[in-house]
């Protein structure tokens, strides 16, 4: 689905009059492969250069040097840019720079009618769309009433009307509450389950990153580790060495293994820490 290859990408840096000053290496020697299906995770602190790479792989940035492949289409050759564009949708974490419709059938849209798809498929497609991300029922409704979570999900649902086999999400959840950042996530693992649409989820929140099939850790351009959710949030200190947490629970077991309780690394939910320390208890 997705094959990134030595991706270098260098930002200009300019002065005041804007000349040229100078540059700055965002990405530096990043290469991963994404297979149709796969729920991928890309952690990382701010600047890490998450949003540089995911901007490549809906080819609105491209490489320095290195190249990205997005359903076999390499992002530099102009010719593929609609087709990349249509085959990985984007998601941004202001919902509202997203939104432009004064209705929320209308907005999602959008897309679909700018593909130049006939006008009665657009309709199956709004409604579709909206049932994937539940939000039909609000369908008639004005996006400024909805709050940020429903918003969030409005705009997914604009990307899926335009049948993307893949879709970036960049911190999607960054500006929700508690209930929208779930909602938004249980959509998302919907749409990768049920639709097998191959999801790119770039957060903050740690507990987003279990479900994935794999997380991208990312430091300073490059990526510095990558695995398994048990993988990667089995590794406590280096987690943190690079200024990131692991799932508060994971933490909690790796507190009490380091103070000789018997249980393994990695432990990713409550209820297997649970079963950990107390095997026998229903
Ligand atoms: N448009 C830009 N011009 C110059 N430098 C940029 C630009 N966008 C990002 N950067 C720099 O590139 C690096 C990576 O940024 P970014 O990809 O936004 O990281 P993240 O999304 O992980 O916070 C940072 O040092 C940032 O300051
Ligand atoms: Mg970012």
């Amino acid at each position: 689905m997705i094959k990134v290859s030595k991706l270098i990408h260098d930002y200009i840096q300019r002065d005041e009059d804007g000349n040229p000053s100078g540059t700055i290496r965002a990405i530096d020697d990043v290469s991963l492969d994404v297979k149709p299906g796969q729920f991928i995770a890309i952690l990382g602190h701010n600047g890490s250069g998450k949003s540089t790479l995911a901007k490549h792989l809906n080819a609105l940035l491209f490489p320095t040097e290195g190249a990205v492949w997005i359903n076999g289409l390499d992002t530099r050759d102009q010719q593929y840019l609609w087709e990349i564009r249509q085959t990985a949708g984007m998601v941004f974490q202001n919902p509202d720079n997203q939104i432009i419709g004064q209705v929320v059938e209308e907005d999602v849209g959008f897309g679909p009618e700018n593909m130049g798809v006939p006008t009665e498929e657009i309709w199956e497609r709004v409604e579709e769309s909206l049932k994937a991300v539940g939000m039909y029922e609000y369908r008639k409704k004005s996006p400024n009433r909805l709050s940020g979570g429903q918003k969030q999900r409005v705009s997914i649902a604009g990307v899926i009307a335009m049948h993307p086999r893949c879709i970036v999400m960049d911190e999607p959840t960054a500006m929700l509450d508690p209930s929208g950042r779930a909602d938004v996530i249980r959509a998302a693992l919907t749409l990768n389950k049920g639709e097998g649409i191959t999801i790119i989820l770039i957060t903050h929140y740690m507990e987003e990153a279990i479900q994935a099939d794999r997380i991208f850790v990312m430091d300073r351009g490059r990526i510095a580790m990558q695995g398994s959710p048990r993988e990667i949030f089995s590794r406590v200190e280096e987690m943190q060495e690079l200024h990131l947490d692991v799932p508060q629970v994971t933490l909690l077991a790796h507190t009490l293994r380091s103070r000789g309780v018997d249980i393994p690394e990695g432990i990713l939910t409550s209820e297997e820490l649970a079963r950990a320390i107390c095997p026998d208890a229903k």
